[in-house]
């Protein structure tokens, strides 16, 4: 099904600054949470929280750690594979792919058939400028 994703422009570079967490619309719906880690690093998570819903860009990032944190009940999460760390979500956070290119982060979503990313893509996902 890898064919069938697009990448999508989703932000400027200079506007997801080190170590914050920055709430973005994509394709008009889908709201992703990108996550600046430093040294290049780009992710993109969900911007809704599987537990219950509350922004992950309202959270909380441990940047050297790769974690982010919902701060309405504390549910932590791998922002690279979107594994759950600490309750009470049980669902993974959904991650998308992303590229960075010249000065804008693309996010690679799925298409309108198309569900959240496998584990498998999950895997290859991660944005880097090198
Ligand atoms: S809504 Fe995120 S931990 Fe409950």
């Amino acid at each position: 099904m890898a064919e069938s994703r697009i990448f999508v422009r989703v932000a400027s570079l200079r506007d997801v600054r080190e170590g914050e967490l920055h709430a973005v619309e994509a394709a008009g719906a889908t709201r992703l949470c990108l996550v600046n880690l430093g040294k290049g690093e780009i992710r993109a998570v969900s911007d809704v929280c599987p537990h219950q819903g509350f922004p992950m860009s309202a959270g909380e990032l441990h940047g050297g750690e790769g974690v982010v944190e919902c701060v309405w009940h504390g549910a932590r999460f791998d922002c690279r594979t979107g594994a759950v760390l600490e309750g009470p979500a049980t669902d993974a956070l959904p991650v998308y792919e992303v590229r960075v290119e010249r000065e804008d982060v693309l996010v690679r979503l799925p298409d309108r058939t198309g569900g959240a990313p496998s584990v498998e893509e999950r895997a290859e996902g991660g944005g880097s400028r090198e």
